[in-house]
């Protein structure tokens, strides 16, 4: 038996991974890897709580997502990874839990009264999508986790989360412990039109990004928006650009290119094709393993399936107990 605490967690399948998810959550969970007992999985019923009308991407963004996180250095030989809705046993959790969730525990959520005010263009008074946070309490105590290592965003599902494992517990016996929130910082880079990186809106710098992709978008990127002619000097400290430098660039370069730009020394196109240089280096092992992955489709699946077989195993046994505590 292991003695490493375990965590979860999961993603939901909603289109290839940019450099925000990577540098959030992924880059974080591939260390984590070495230090806890990992299950990570693709919330492919949770990308139908908001998407139930346009299903057919879906299964493409799933093994996307598989391939992004192979690629990025999560593996099957030290983490178990796997998709929601190949482990039906979530589902009857759900259905369960469902039973002594309170309504108002979900009309409270505040993720859930965001997305409502945002999302005006989606129907989005539907069952599943109240039920949202049941669901995911679902998937993360099945497993019994020690933590579930998550953005900030997603901390209200997790408190959620705690509140229905102690809300079982009081019902049917001592079963769940209740799993911490281990907060994931969330990077400072942005999108290239400097708001937060995002799939929706089309500022994103992918992972599977050729480097031509690359130089073309980083070409595209605000800068300081005081920095209106080559002979202005600049201010790195609101430059986006200047931001991704201080990741991807070598340091001494990066000193360099603080003092050029206040001076008006260096000129934004030089100084972002600088900075394209070194992210198309950093993601270069991330590229090539993903032509790796691309090439071996039926390696994927496989993976998947092997993974979503062992957190089965486990979601086996948690329900054999569920069933007799509730005794049904
Ligand atoms: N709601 C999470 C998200 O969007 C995805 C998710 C579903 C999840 N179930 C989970 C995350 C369980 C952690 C644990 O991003
Ligand atoms: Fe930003 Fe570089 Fe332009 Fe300065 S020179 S404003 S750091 S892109």
């Amino acid at each position: 038996m292991s003695q490493k605490k375990r965590i979860l967690s999961g993603m939901r399948p909603t289109g290839p991974l940019h450099l925000g998810n990577l540098l959030g959550a992924l880059a974080n969970w591939v260390k984590m890897q070495d230090d806890y007992e990992c299950f990570f999985f693709i919330a492919d019923w949770h990308a139908l709580t908001s998407d139930y009308d346009n299903t057919e991407p879906i299964i493409n963004n799933r093994k996307e997502i598989m391939i992004d996180w192979l690629s990025a250095g999560l593996t099957p030989e030290k983490s178990t990874l796997f998709v929601q809705s190949q482990v039906k046993e979530h589902a009857e959790f759900f259905l369960l839990l469902t039973m002594i969730t309170p309504v108002p525990w979900l009309e409270r959520n505040p993720t859930y009264k965001e997305q409502i005010g945002e999302l005006t263009n989606k129907d989005l008074s539907t069952f599943g999508f109240l039920g949202y946070p049941v669901l995911q309490a679902a998937d993360i105590i099945i497993y019994k986790p020690y933590g579930v290592p998550v953005g900030v965003d997603q901390a209200p599902h997790v408190e959620i989360t705690r509140e229905i494992a102690r809300r079982f517990n009081h019902f049917y016996g001592n079963v769940f412990p209740e799993p911490a929130t281990i907060l994931t910082e969330t990077p400072k880079i942005l999108g290239i039109d400097r708001r937060k990186m995002s799939k929706s809106y089309n500022n994103a710098i992918f992972l599977s990004d050729s480097p031509k992709e690359i130089s073309a978008k980083v070409s595209r990127m605000i800068t300081d928006p005081q920095r209106m002619r080559r002979s202005d000097p600049g201010n790195p400290d609101v430059c986006n650009v200047f931001d991704f430098h201080k990741l991807y660039t070598d340091p001494q370069m990066v000193k360099e290119i603080d003092e050029q730009c206040r001076t008006a020394g260096i000129g934004c196109v030089e100084c972002k094709q600088k900075m394209a240089q070194g992210l198309i280096t950093a993601l270069e092992p991330i590229r090539e393993k993903r032509a790796y992955y691309e090439s071996q489709p039926d390696l994927v699946d496989d993976i998947m399936t092997e993974g979503s077989n062992r957190a089965r195993r486990a979601a086996q046994e948690t329900m054999e107990e569920v069933r007799a505590a509730i005794k049904i």
